[in-house]
């Protein structure tokens, strides 16, 4: 099992990537400034943001649009025979709610194309399986209680939409509310059979609108590109057999775990236009892989994660479905489950239409609701010994991948391991933060001099600034000047050297970057740095070019230099006229070195100010030579 270690951010090797390190800046500075820029409508106050754990109340006054909200009371039909909310019944809700929302923006049909990765946070059970000890409270839900759906398009591209979806669980006793899962669909707009569908643009209005509309286009860059990162992955990780480091008692042939099953689409399956609803094709292989999970543990197991399901075909009323599972491998605690989907029309038909194939991660929890350890599984010859160790691939890319994408931002390390296995998700982490912070609502001007103007944003943990000038350089040409780090050093004093360690891909780079700037310990600093670049998804996007550390076993600290780290920080750059970009620096520092950063507001501003006139020069010298990519 393959997991990052946490590293406890430590002020004295944090170092400012622009290379001012050393600079004092007081917390004080607020009260310098001019009062902050009015939050936009509908924003939460600080003070009713919500507990961890719990959704984020109503917004007063605002309501977006394409927002859905369903509510539905828990009954015993909806659960399993361990008394907890089905999975499978969740899934048909989340995407009719999900599919309502998509189609009050599209003002036409919708299907649903594909649904992310589910990491389920607390499941909802029957008030008797409860046990002794725990009030009908934070994990838990009654028959009788109510689950709150809501969905809303974060994002349209062309004819597809993504629709992000919050679920909740409510007790009624006591009125709390806690996250159940978040779920992320694409569906496609449906129009005449020959013109595919232009969908109007979606404009988001509030802070938390701007961040999921700005990381939609990361998220769909990584779904579509889903199936090849998978297999690229599968072919390259070296797999190790649980077999021969687990000792077990008992070992199950996966054979024993075999499940087949017929659906026969009949109308209340399908929706208005007569296609399968996608949430109950999920909730039949959620059965069937459920089913595949209980023969190999002899209990009822419990889902924890579903990996991202793609709808390959359409299916329609009169389809006959097969549903196909097996558990493809078992660890210690977890084990995996793979179904496959076929659709055939005719009883005498020989082909059948693949539509669909899914991997769920499923345990068996003991009466404490601790894991049990599971029995080893027995692979079949031929197939099954490749499902086998693809799923051990798959656990350890799951295990990376939700550490980096689902971690919440004050836990990553300042510096992550630089792994070709998760690579597609430093890439996501790294643009991510850097998108979310520049669609931060309560930036407060703090300088302005000459053409540069500078923000501060104050949040609970961290400290970051913003500095940003308009100049006459086209964006595209910007882009390719400020993301190449081997030029840097052309207008950033700070910078001594640099040298580019990996080209992981078109937009990817490692660096490794020695600074000017000393540190406390008086030695210079170095940093081991991902690049990550991105053109717009549309028009009105900007470029993106987004640092964040890593390490590497090849740049390791050395004893002459002070490593150096820096957790989010890069330039966006905006295309203002034909002949005028607007260019961002951003830079996040955490509240635990702003003791150690620090001075005063006016010198750190003089400091950025030389170097943005510096930059700015650099761009207008060199901007002739930046050929265009298309
Ligand atoms: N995840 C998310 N979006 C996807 C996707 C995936 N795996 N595959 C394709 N898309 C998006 C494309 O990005 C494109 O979006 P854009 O127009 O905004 O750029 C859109 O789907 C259409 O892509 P295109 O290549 O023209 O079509 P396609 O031939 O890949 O068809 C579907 C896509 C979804 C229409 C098709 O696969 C389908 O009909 N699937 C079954 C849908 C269904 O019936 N679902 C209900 C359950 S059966
Ligand atoms: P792959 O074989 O590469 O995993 P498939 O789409 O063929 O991809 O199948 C997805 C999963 O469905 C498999 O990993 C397996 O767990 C399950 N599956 C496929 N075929 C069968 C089958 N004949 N019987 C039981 N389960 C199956």
């Amino acid at each position: 099992m393959s997991k990052m270690p946490q590293k406890k951010i430590s002020s004295r090797k944090y170092g400012c990537f622009w290379g001012i390190g050393g600079a004092k800046l007081q917390r004080t500075f607020k009260t310098n400034i001019p009062s902050p820029a009015a939050a936009p409508a509908g924003r939460a106050p600080r003070s009713a943001l919500p507990k961890e754990g719990r959704p984020p109340p109503a917004m007063e006054g605002y309501r977006n649009a394409t927002e859905v909200q369903m509510t539905q009371l828990v009954q015993p039909g909806h659960t399993n025979y361990r008394g907890e909310l089905s999975v499978g019944q969740l899934l048909k809700w989340i995407d009719t709610a999900a599919c309502l929302s998509a189609e009050r923006h599209a003002g036409c049909p919708c299907v649903t194309a594909s649904v992310d990765d589910i990491y389920f946070e607390h499941t909802i059970r029957h008030l008797h399986m409860e046990s002794p000890g725990y009030s009908c409270g934070r994990n838990k839900v009654c028959v009788g209680q109510v689950v709150n759906i809501k969905a809303k398009v974060n994002r349209a591209f062309n004819s597809s939409m993504e629709v992000g979806v919050q679920v909740s669980h409510e007790d009624l006793c006591n009125g709390e509310q806690w996250n159940v899962c978040k779920a992320y669909a694409t569906f496609v707009a449906q129009g005449k059979p020959t013109a595919k569908i232009k969908l109007k643009p979606l404009v988001p209005q509030t802070e938390e609108e701007k961040i999921e509309y700005s990381v939609a286009a990361e998220r769909r860059r990584m779904r579509l590109a889903h199936a090849d990162t998978i297999k690229g992955l599968l072919s390259k990780s070296p797999v190790q057999s649980e077999l021969e480091t687990r000792t077990c008692h008992s070992v199950v042939p996966a054979e024993e775990t075999r499940v087949e099953s017929v659906e026969l689409i009949l109308p209340p399956h399908a929706n208005h236009q007569g296609n399968t609803f996608g949430g109950q094709i999920m909730a039949w292989m959620e059965n069937v892989a459920t089913i595949a999970a209980s023969r190999l543990c002899h209990s009822h197991p419990t889902l924890k994660t579903i990996e991202m399901f793609h709808f390959r075909g359409p299916s329609q009323v009169g389809d006959r479905l097969v549903f196909k599972a097996i558990v493809n491998n078992a660890f210690k605690y977890s084990m995996e489950v793979g179904v496959c989907v076929e659709a055939y029309r005719h009883e005498m038909e020989v082909s059948r239409r693949h539509i669909n194939s899914a991997f769920m991660t499923f345990v068996a929890l003991d009466e404490e609701g601790q894991p049990r350890t599971l029995p080893v599984l027995k692979p079949e010859p031929g197939d099954g010994e490749r499902r086998f160790k693809e799923a051990s691939a798959r656990q350890k890319i799951r295990l990376d991948r939700k550490y980096v994408i689902s971690c919440k931002h004050t836990e990553v390390p300042l510096s992550v391991p630089w792994d070709e296995s998760n690579k597609v998700y430093l890439s996501y982490n790294n643009v991510t933060a850097l998108k979310t912070l520049v669609a931060k609502a309560d930036w407060v001007p703090a300088s302005e001099r000459d053409k540069f103007k500078m923000y501060t944003l104050e949040e609970d943990t961290f400290l970051s600034i913003r500095i940003e000038m308009t100049t006459s350089i086209d964006a595209m040409q910007a882009f390719l000047l400020l993301s190449d780090l081997q030029r840097r050093h052309e207008w950033d004093r700070h910078y001594a050297s640099c040298e580019l360690v990996q080209q992981v891909d078109k937009d990817d780079m490692i660096y490794h970057v020695i600074s000017q700037t000393m540190s406390e310990e008086n030695k210079p600093q170095d940093f081991v740095v991902l690049v990550s670049r991105r053109k717009p998804c549309s028009k009105g996007d900007p470029y993106v070019v987004a640092f964040r550390s890593v390490t590497l076993p090849t740049h390791p600290a050395k004893p002459e230099y002070t490593r150096g780290e820096t957790l989010c920080s890069g330039f966006c750059i905006w295309q203002e006229t034909d002949e005028l970009a607007k260019v961002a620096y951003y830079h996040q520092a955490t509240s635990g070195v702003l003791t150690y950063i620090t001075t005063n507001i006016a010198g750190l501003s003089s400091s950025f100010h030389s170097t943005f006139q510096a930059c700015e020069q650099f761009l207008q010298k060199n901007k002739d030579d930046a050929c265009i990519e298309e």
